[in-house]
């Protein structure tokens, strides 16, 4: 199995199979697949919404690399009149500046270093991409998602139902048949701003989001809360995932933020909190990922399923995700890196990414299962060693 690594991994720099999950599960008897809210993928790397998500030209050099979903750059929700309440999320900003981090005096990562938020276009441009994204997904190249900052009012006032009703109808129609399947932001620079400095009015908006989100839909919906790292400790984290029991899939958790720059950022410390906290989920009983039982309409227990994000730039970052209870993760910065730094010598960066996350003989995702294996950490089924098994277990393991 390892010299047939090497082998893929050194002929398949000049491009993937066409259908590689069909290729490693013939190879390596692993079954790479995932799910992203609800929905089984075929693997789980999926990239994350913002600037690689903004036009159809890069949606199809998604599904070309084969990239198992994509959610697209995050618009400002707006009622009939185009008022928007999180209008200063909506601001124009083109330079992004990709750079190495460190964290602590060894290691050093990567961030994109950007001052810009939401989407800055029409919303009718926003629809256009969704009905291609829409296209994309009917047809089986990549599972599209929208994603939507929707309004987020201090603890007295009422939430803007008008601009809920507004932008997820729009979004509804856009898309056809149900489900419809969203994304809710809580930025970095949400949680860097004063609307974020008082815990009560946060939680709030966790328990009650989802539920408005449902009611505002004409049609069926599946809601992911992308959460922040708000600027509290890590229990209050846990308690925010432990709020939002109304959500069908919680991502964990976006960039952190440096107040004093005044800007986002990633790295290891972003994947070091990350992971932490979700250790900590998996310690306590009672919390676990993917319990969400519907009670009511309205009302629910438990923790959503997971997806992670945050400094994934090798197979083992991934499989460090999927044993803490994630089922698949999204990337931003790994799609970004200079050409130099991938292996690969032909391709899109989606393909030069995938190409080092799976087949990377040491740092991969092959690599990595079977090692699992070896470790007896992971058992093969049928003959299979299967990804889902590892979110599954994470509760056992932990
Ligand atoms: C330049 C840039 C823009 C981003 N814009 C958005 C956005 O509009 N909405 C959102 O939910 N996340 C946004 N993100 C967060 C990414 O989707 C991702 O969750 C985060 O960067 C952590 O993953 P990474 O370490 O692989 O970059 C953005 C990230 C970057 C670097």
């Amino acid at each position: 199995m390892r010299a047939r690594l090497e082998r893929d991994f050194d002929r398949f720099k000049r491009g993937l199979p066409r259908d590689f999950p069909a290729h490693v599960r013939e190879t390596y008897g692993i079954d790479l697949t995932a799910r992203y809210l609800g929905e089984l993928v075929p693997h789980p790397i999926g990239k994350g919404s913002g600037q690689l998500s903004l036009n159809l030209g890069q949606l199809d050099d998604d599904a070309a690399a084969g990239l198992a979903f994509a959610v697209l750059k995050t618009v400002i929700a707006e009622d009939a009149t185009g008022a928007q309440a999180m209008a200063a999320w909506a601001i124009h900003e083109t330079k992004m500046k990709v750079e190495r981090r460190r964290a602590g005096a060894d290691r050093e990562g990567w961030t994109v270093t950007w001052k810009g938020r939401g989407w800055d276009r029409p919303f009718g441009e926003y629809l256009a991409l969704l009905r291609a994204g829409r296209d994309l997904t009917r047809a089986g190249r990549l599972l599209v998602v929208p994603s939507v900052k929707y309004h987020l009012p201090r603890l007295a006032e009422p939430f803007r139902e008008d601009e809920y009703r507004h932008t997820t109808g729009l979004l509804a129609d856009a898309w056809g048949d149900p489900p419809l399947l969203l994304e809710k932001d809580f930025s970095p620079t949400l949680a860097g701003d004063a609307l974020a400095d008082d815990r009560a009015q946060i939680l709030r908006w966790l328990r009650e989001v989802p539920g408005r989100i449902r009611a505002a839909s004409p049609i069926p919906v599946r809601v992911a809360m992308k959460l922040m790292n708000a600027r509290f400790d890590d229990r209050f984290q846990v308690e925010m995932m432990d709020t939002c029991t109304g959500a069908d899939t919680l991502v964990v958790f976006n960039r952190l933020f440096d107040a004093e720059l005044g800007v986002a950022f990633g790295g290891w410390d972003l994947s070091d909190r990350n992971l932490r906290v979700l250790e900590t989920v998996q310690e306590s009983p009672g919390l676990r990922p993917g319990s969400v039982v519907r009670l009511t309409p309205h009302a629910s227990a438990g923790i959503p399923a997971l997806t992670g994000t945050g400094n994934i730039g090798s197979g083992r970052m991934i499989l460090e995700y999927a044993r803490r209870g994630c089922e698949s993760v999204q990337l931003h910065t790994f799609f970004q890196l200079p050409l130099s730094e991938y292996a690969a010598t032909h391709g899109t960066r989606p393909e030069r990414a995938l190409h080092a996350l799976v087949f990377h003989p040491q740092e991969g995702l092959i690599a990595g299962m079977l090692e699992l294996e070896a470790r007896r950490e992971l058992e093969r089924h049928d003959g299979e060693l299967r990804f889902l098994d590892l979110p599954a277990h994470a509760h056992r393991a932990g």
